[in-house]
Protein backbone atom coordinates (compact mmCIF):
# COMPACT_ATOMS: atom_id res chain seq x y z
CA UNK A 1 0.00 0.00 0.00
CA UNK A 2 1.42 3.58 -0.67
CA UNK A 3 1.79 6.14 2.15
CA UNK A 4 -0.87 8.58 0.32
CA UNK A 5 -3.34 6.78 -1.20
CA UNK A 6 -5.98 9.50 -2.94
CA UNK A 7 -9.17 8.44 -4.42
CA UNK A 8 -11.54 9.99 -6.67
CA UNK A 9 -11.31 13.58 -4.61
CA UNK A 10 -13.78 16.13 -5.69
CA UNK A 11 -14.17 19.64 -4.35
CA UNK A 12 -16.85 21.68 -5.07
CA UNK A 13 -17.38 25.00 -3.80
CA UNK A 14 -20.62 27.10 -4.55
CA UNK A 15 -18.93 29.26 -7.02
CA UNK A 16 -16.27 26.87 -8.80
CA UNK A 17 -15.14 22.83 -8.76
CA UNK A 18 -11.52 23.12 -7.67
CA UNK A 19 -11.03 19.20 -8.25
CA UNK A 20 -12.98 16.82 -10.57
CA UNK A 21 -11.82 13.52 -9.46
CA UNK A 22 -8.16 13.37 -8.40
CA UNK A 23 -6.72 9.97 -7.93
CA UNK A 24 -3.28 10.11 -6.88
CA UNK A 25 -0.50 7.58 -4.89
CA UNK A 26 2.56 8.98 -3.65
CA UNK A 27 5.54 6.60 -1.71
CA UNK A 28 6.96 6.69 1.88
CA UNK A 29 10.02 9.12 1.18
CA UNK A 30 8.96 10.36 -1.97
CA UNK A 31 9.87 14.00 -3.40
CA UNK A 32 6.54 15.10 -5.46
CA UNK A 33 5.70 18.19 -6.52
CA UNK A 34 2.34 19.54 -7.99
CA UNK A 35 2.58 22.01 -11.08
CA UNK A 36 0.05 23.63 -12.87
CA UNK A 37 -1.63 27.43 -13.52
CA UNK A 38 -3.41 29.29 -11.36
CA UNK A 39 -6.68 28.35 -9.91
CA UNK A 40 -5.82 24.64 -11.67
CA UNK A 41 -6.55 23.13 -8.15
CA UNK A 42 -3.72 22.78 -6.15
CA UNK A 43 -3.31 24.52 -2.91
CA UNK A 44 -7.11 22.82 -2.57
CA UNK A 45 -5.65 19.26 -3.18
CA UNK A 46 -2.45 20.19 -0.69
CA UNK A 47 -4.96 21.79 2.05
CA UNK A 48 -6.60 18.34 2.08
CA UNK A 49 -3.96 16.49 2.11
CA UNK A 50 -2.98 18.34 5.25
CA UNK A 51 -6.35 18.02 6.70
CA UNK A 52 -7.03 22.03 6.43
CA UNK A 53 -9.78 21.22 4.28
CA UNK A 54 -12.32 18.78 3.38
CA UNK A 55 -13.16 17.01 0.09
CA UNK A 56 -16.64 16.92 -1.27
CA UNK A 57 -16.42 12.93 -1.88
CA UNK A 58 -13.44 10.82 -1.71
CA UNK A 59 -10.32 9.50 0.53
CA UNK A 60 -6.99 10.28 1.38
CA UNK A 61 -5.47 7.34 3.07
CA UNK A 62 -2.25 8.37 4.91
CA UNK A 63 -0.49 6.11 6.00
CA UNK A 64 -3.34 3.48 6.64
CA UNK A 65 -5.49 6.55 8.00
CA UNK A 66 -8.45 7.96 6.13
CA UNK A 67 -7.76 11.88 7.45
CA UNK A 68 -11.70 12.56 5.83
CA UNK A 69 -13.31 10.44 8.55
CA UNK A 70 -10.99 12.16 11.31
CA UNK A 71 -13.42 14.13 13.39
CA UNK A 72 -11.42 17.47 14.55
CA UNK A 73 -9.97 16.69 17.89
CA UNK A 74 -8.46 13.54 15.97
CA UNK A 75 -7.46 15.86 13.03
CA UNK A 76 -5.77 17.90 15.10
CA UNK A 77 -3.40 15.12 16.43
CA UNK A 78 -2.86 13.86 13.41
CA UNK A 79 -1.52 16.92 11.74
CA UNK A 80 1.06 17.88 14.84
CA UNK A 81 1.88 13.80 15.15
CA UNK A 82 3.03 13.27 11.35
CA UNK A 83 2.45 16.65 9.35
CA UNK A 84 4.74 19.80 8.55
CA UNK A 85 3.80 23.06 6.71
CA UNK A 86 5.69 25.39 4.95
CA UNK A 87 3.43 28.40 2.68
CA UNK A 88 4.68 30.85 0.64
CA UNK A 89 4.02 33.57 3.60
CA UNK A 90 6.21 32.85 6.59
CA UNK A 91 3.67 32.89 9.32
CA UNK A 92 6.12 33.88 11.65
CA UNK A 93 5.22 35.59 15.00
CA UNK A 94 7.16 39.17 14.56
CA UNK A 95 7.84 39.64 18.43
CA UNK A 96 9.53 36.32 18.76
CA UNK A 97 12.95 35.57 17.83
CA UNK A 98 13.84 32.75 15.32
CA UNK A 99 14.30 30.45 17.79
CA UNK A 100 11.16 31.19 19.52
CA UNK A 101 9.29 30.89 16.58
CA UNK A 102 10.65 27.24 16.50
CA UNK A 103 9.79 26.66 20.10
CA UNK A 104 6.28 27.43 19.55
CA UNK A 105 5.71 24.33 17.51
CA UNK A 106 7.58 22.39 19.98
CA UNK A 107 5.04 23.48 22.80
CA UNK A 108 2.23 22.60 20.59
CA UNK A 109 3.85 19.08 20.14
CA UNK A 110 4.78 18.19 23.53
CA UNK A 111 7.87 20.24 25.39
CA UNK A 112 9.60 23.51 24.28
CA UNK A 113 13.66 22.34 24.27
CA UNK A 114 15.64 25.53 23.72
CA UNK A 115 18.64 23.80 22.54
CA UNK A 116 16.86 21.47 20.30
CA UNK A 117 15.37 24.76 18.39
CA UNK A 118 19.01 26.35 18.41
CA UNK A 119 20.06 23.10 16.96
CA UNK A 120 17.38 23.16 13.73
CA UNK A 121 18.16 26.56 13.69
CA UNK A 122 21.90 26.07 13.12
CA UNK A 123 21.15 23.27 10.97
CA UNK A 124 19.48 25.37 8.38
CA UNK A 125 22.45 27.75 8.49
CA UNK A 126 21.22 29.81 11.23
CA UNK A 127 23.43 30.16 13.70
CA UNK A 128 23.67 33.89 13.11
CA UNK A 129 20.46 34.96 13.50
CA UNK A 130 18.88 32.82 16.71
CA UNK A 131 18.02 36.05 18.45
CA UNK A 132 16.14 37.70 15.58
CA UNK A 133 12.87 38.59 14.98
CA UNK A 134 11.57 37.88 11.21
CA UNK A 135 11.62 41.71 10.28
CA UNK A 136 15.31 41.47 10.96
CA UNK A 137 15.89 38.84 8.80
CA UNK A 138 15.96 38.18 4.54
CA UNK A 139 13.00 36.38 3.45
CA UNK A 140 15.32 33.50 2.68
CA UNK A 141 16.42 33.16 5.92
CA UNK A 142 12.74 33.49 7.13
CA UNK A 143 11.87 30.32 5.12
CA UNK A 144 14.78 28.74 6.48
CA UNK A 145 13.36 29.17 9.73
CA UNK A 146 9.93 28.13 8.36
CA UNK A 147 11.41 24.68 7.60
CA UNK A 148 13.46 24.51 11.04
CA UNK A 149 9.55 24.86 12.25
CA UNK A 150 8.14 23.01 10.49
CA UNK A 151 10.57 19.91 10.64
CA UNK A 152 11.06 20.28 14.72
CA UNK A 153 8.92 17.57 15.48
CA UNK A 154 9.77 15.07 12.77
CA UNK A 155 7.21 15.16 10.78
CA UNK A 156 6.58 12.14 8.50
CA UNK A 157 5.32 14.08 5.44
CA UNK A 158 6.24 17.68 4.61
CA UNK A 159 3.34 19.78 2.63
CA UNK A 160 4.77 22.82 0.74
CA UNK A 161 2.62 25.77 -1.53
CA UNK A 162 4.78 27.93 -3.04
CA UNK A 163 7.60 27.77 -0.23
CA UNK A 164 9.91 30.01 -2.70
CA UNK A 165 7.32 32.15 -4.11
CA UNK A 166 8.53 35.29 -2.65
CA UNK A 167 12.24 34.77 -3.13
CA UNK A 168 14.70 36.00 -5.74
CA UNK A 169 16.22 32.90 -7.69
CA UNK A 170 19.51 32.72 -5.86
CA UNK A 171 17.48 32.50 -2.33
CA UNK A 172 14.90 29.93 -3.95
CA UNK A 173 17.99 27.77 -4.72
CA UNK A 174 19.57 27.90 -1.40
CA UNK A 175 16.03 26.80 0.11
CA UNK A 176 15.79 24.10 -2.41
CA UNK A 177 19.18 22.98 -2.02
CA UNK A 178 18.74 22.81 1.79
CA UNK A 179 15.41 21.14 1.67
CA UNK A 180 17.15 18.33 -0.54
CA UNK A 181 19.95 17.91 2.03
CA UNK A 182 17.47 17.61 4.89
CA UNK A 183 15.36 14.93 2.68
CA UNK A 184 17.93 12.91 1.83
CA UNK A 185 19.17 12.52 5.73
CA UNK A 186 15.62 11.67 7.33
CA UNK A 187 13.86 10.38 4.42
CA UNK A 188 10.56 12.31 5.22
CA UNK A 189 7.79 12.64 2.28
CA UNK A 190 7.87 15.97 0.84
CA UNK A 191 4.32 17.33 -1.70
CA UNK A 192 5.15 20.51 -3.05
CA UNK A 193 3.01 22.95 -4.89
CA UNK A 194 4.40 25.42 -7.28
CA UNK A 195 3.66 27.16 -10.78
CA UNK A 196 7.52 27.71 -11.23
CA UNK A 197 9.11 24.69 -13.65
CA UNK A 198 12.92 25.41 -12.24
CA UNK A 199 11.44 25.15 -8.43
CA UNK A 200 9.54 21.59 -9.60
CA UNK A 201 12.92 20.52 -10.66
CA UNK A 202 14.18 19.67 -7.39
CA UNK A 203 11.56 17.34 -7.15
CA UNK A 204 11.66 13.35 -8.29
CA UNK A 205 8.47 12.98 -9.24
CA UNK A 206 5.99 16.17 -10.88
CA UNK A 207 2.34 15.99 -11.24
CA UNK A 208 0.31 18.64 -13.27
CA UNK A 209 -2.69 19.48 -12.70
CA UNK A 210 -5.12 21.56 -14.78
CA UNK A 211 -8.88 22.33 -14.37
CA UNK A 212 -9.12 19.75 -11.29
CA UNK A 213 -7.53 16.94 -12.52
CA UNK A 214 -4.04 15.56 -12.89
CA UNK A 215 -3.80 15.60 -16.39
CA UNK A 216 0.00 14.66 -16.25
CA UNK A 217 2.62 12.13 -14.14
CA UNK A 218 6.28 11.83 -14.77
CA UNK A 219 9.13 10.53 -13.08
CA UNK A 220 11.69 13.60 -13.16
CA UNK A 221 15.01 11.43 -12.57
N1 LIG B 1 -12.47 29.06 -0.54
C1 LIG B 1 -12.84 29.05 -1.83
N2 LIG B 1 -14.07 29.43 -2.19
C2 LIG B 1 -14.47 29.40 -3.48
N3 LIG B 1 -13.69 29.00 -4.50
C3 LIG B 1 -12.44 28.61 -4.20
C4 LIG B 1 -11.94 28.60 -2.86
N4 LIG B 1 -10.65 28.15 -2.86
C5 LIG B 1 -10.36 27.89 -4.15
N5 LIG B 1 -11.43 28.16 -4.96
C6 LIG B 1 -11.47 27.98 -6.42
O1 LIG B 1 -11.07 26.67 -6.72
C7 LIG B 1 -10.22 26.65 -7.86
C8 LIG B 1 -8.87 26.07 -7.50
O2 LIG B 1 -8.18 26.95 -6.61
P1 LIG B 1 -6.76 26.63 -5.98
O3 LIG B 1 -6.78 25.26 -5.41
O4 LIG B 1 -6.42 27.74 -5.05
O5 LIG B 1 -5.82 26.65 -7.26
P2 LIG B 1 -4.23 26.85 -7.39
O6 LIG B 1 -3.61 26.64 -6.05
O7 LIG B 1 -3.82 25.86 -8.41
O8 LIG B 1 -4.03 28.25 -7.89
C9 LIG B 1 -10.19 28.09 -8.38
O9 LIG B 1 -11.19 28.24 -9.35
C10 LIG B 1 -10.51 28.89 -7.14
O10 LIG B 1 -11.10 30.10 -7.50
MG1 LIG C 1 -2.36 27.91 -4.89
Amino acid sequence: MPFIEVRGLVKEYPTATALRGVDLDIEKGEWLSIMGPSGSGKSTLLNILGGLDSPTSGSVMIDGTDITTLNENRLTVFRRERLGFVFQQSHLIPHLTATENVMIAQFFHSIPDREEAEEALRRVGLSHRLNHRPAEMSGGEQQRVCIARALINNPSLLLADEPTGNLDRENTKNVLNLLRELHEEEHFTIVLVTHDPFVSRWAEREVTMEDGRIVKDEALY
